[in-house]
């Protein structure tokens, strides 16, 4: 190797979309690190920018090209010395678009090709023009990742499934990261015991239909989530687990009966399920009606009474009338949800609804308003219900001001604690007092109380 070889460079990484595209930043990180690349807080200067991007809705596209557009004068301020590589959704959804409209970019990697980036910058250091790789190998991306992964805390996420094979006739998912494709279970669980070894102490499993998983077990056959979990669960160290996301379909009565069983699983389900109306969800392709999904939570409600539960929605699906939105608005009253994510329906190109007669733009921002504030006064109702609880609380570091600690409560909620103490990395009993919208304050209950 020659000196040029190993000097530092500065690798500056932004990451846009799901935990999973967190996920694969980090773990991209963790590739280029033997190759002399340390992080950087800032585009300006680096020698390498990486730009990790989201296709779901037209708005995280835009904002891909905004970005590009000001990494663009940066790269020809440096004169040229500056790699940029734009990988994750757009970069497989819109590879030839991109190399074209934004010439300047040098690398264009998808979703799947990750482990072929040290591979990948040494032709772009080679070749004038945009080096694209958005094949989807055969050999599974994560069987050629790094050993040495930086410790990602107290919390740390654990990608074991990726890609769907449900085709919802509003989204990309299906065509930017492929084929449903699980890790075997051998390989899942020495991650896991490396994310404790390093601290973590809750550990969420991510999948775009995380509970579709059917990784390879040790046995040679296929092995559901509800197994994995229960494996999991034995490992010493680790506190709670949680999973995301699910798709209500793949919710097994094993997984339901998991959430009674498995004392590590968190009473906190993402589940979504986009519409109450049964017409719509038809024409979403979510082959499940509004009642399938009274039912499950009800069953989940039975398995574990504290479950609580948060979802996606999307108001202005092609063919939404007001009839079909007040089925959506009575199905969230009903459930009563604990978070929520929900957005107006973008067309996407390439996806079936996309070429169907669009809801006015008007009338569906004007239902999401409603429908968040319906959310919004649920997600209330839920805090202010934790007021007054003694409930576990994982400290996670320090709080924004002097003298606080930080965690999680078991419903995710942010709790924060007056305390002098380092209580990082341990569980920790703490009665709340208030309720603010996103968070929660509490005190520590002394261990002489919880005895007595
Ligand atoms: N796999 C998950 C979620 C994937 S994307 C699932 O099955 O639900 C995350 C969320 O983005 C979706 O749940 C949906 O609510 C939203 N979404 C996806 N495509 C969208 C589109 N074209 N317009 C608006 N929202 C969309
Ligand atoms: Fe998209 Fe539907 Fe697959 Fe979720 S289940 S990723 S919404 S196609
Ligand atoms: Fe976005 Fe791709 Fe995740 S489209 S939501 S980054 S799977």
């Amino acid at each position: 190797m020659s000196t040029a070889d190993r000097k530092t460079r500065k690798l500056h990484v932004v990451t846009h979309g799901c935990q999973m595209n967190v996920y694969d930043s980090a773990r991209m990180t963790d590739l280029l690190r033997p190759l002399g690349y340390t992080t950087v807080d800032t585009p300006e200067g680096a020698d390498m920018v990486i730009l990790n991007t989201c296709h779901i809705r037209e708005r995280a596209e835009e904002k891909v090209f905004s970005q590009l557009g000001r990494l663009r004068v940066m790269k020809e301020a440096q004169g040229g010395n500056m790699m940029i590589a734009v990988t994750g959704c757009v970069a497989q959804a819109e590879g030839e678009v991109l190399a074209k409209r934004a010439p300047f970019v040098d690398l264009v990697v998808g979703p799947q090709a990750y482990h072929r980036l040290p591979e990948l910058i040494a032709q772009a250091h080679r070749k004038n023009g945009v080096v694209i790789d958005t094949d989807f190998p055969v050999e599974q991306k994560f069987d050629h990742l790094p050993d040495d992964a930086a410790p990602q805390g107290v919390i740390s996420f654990l990608s074991i499934q990726e890609g769907c094979d449900k085709f919802c006739s509003f989204c990309v998912v299906p065509y930017t990261r492929g084929a449903e494709a699980s890790r075997p279970v051998a390989n899942v669980l020495a991650e896991a015991k490396r994310m404790v070894a390093l601290g973590a102490r809750e550990i969420a499993l991510l999948g775009q239909n995380v509970n579709a998983y059917h990784g390879e077990g040790p046995d040679g056959a296929p092995w559901s989530l509800a197994r994995l979990l229960d494996r999991i669960a034995e490992i010493e160290g680790l506190e709670r687990i949680r999973y995301t996301t699910s798709h209500p379909n793949d919710m097994s009565d094993e997984l339901i009966s998991a959430h009674r069983d498995n004392a590590k699983l968190m009473p906190f389900l993402h589940l979504p399920v986009q519409s109450g109306s049964d017409k719509i969800l038809r024409a979403m392709n979510r082959k499940h009606t509004a009642d399938d999904f009274r039912r499950i939570v009800e069953r989940l409600r039975q398995a574990r009474p504290d479950i609580a539960f948060s979802s996606d929605f999307i108001v202005g699906h092609p063919g939404e009338t007001d009839a079909d939105f007040a089925d959506t608005m009575a199905l969230i009253r009903e459930t009563g949800f604990a978070l929520a994510y929900s957005f107006t329906y973008s067309p996407r190109p390439g996806t079936p609804a996309a070429s169907q007669p669009q809801v006015d733009a008007a009338v569906a921002d004007a239902r999401l308003q409603n429908l968040q504030a319906l959310l919004r006064e649920q997600q209330n109702t839920f805090n202010a219900r934790i007021v007054g609880l003694e409930t576990p609380v994982l400290f996670t570091g320090s709080g924004r001001h002097p003298g606080q600690i930080a965690g999680r409560s078991l419903w995710l909620q942010p709790v924060v604690v007056q305390h002098d103490a380092n209580l990082t990395g341990q569980v920790r009993m703490v009665k709340i007092h208030h309720a603010n919208p996103n968070s929660l304050l509490g005190t520590l209950v002394d261990k002489e109380q919880i005895a007595a």
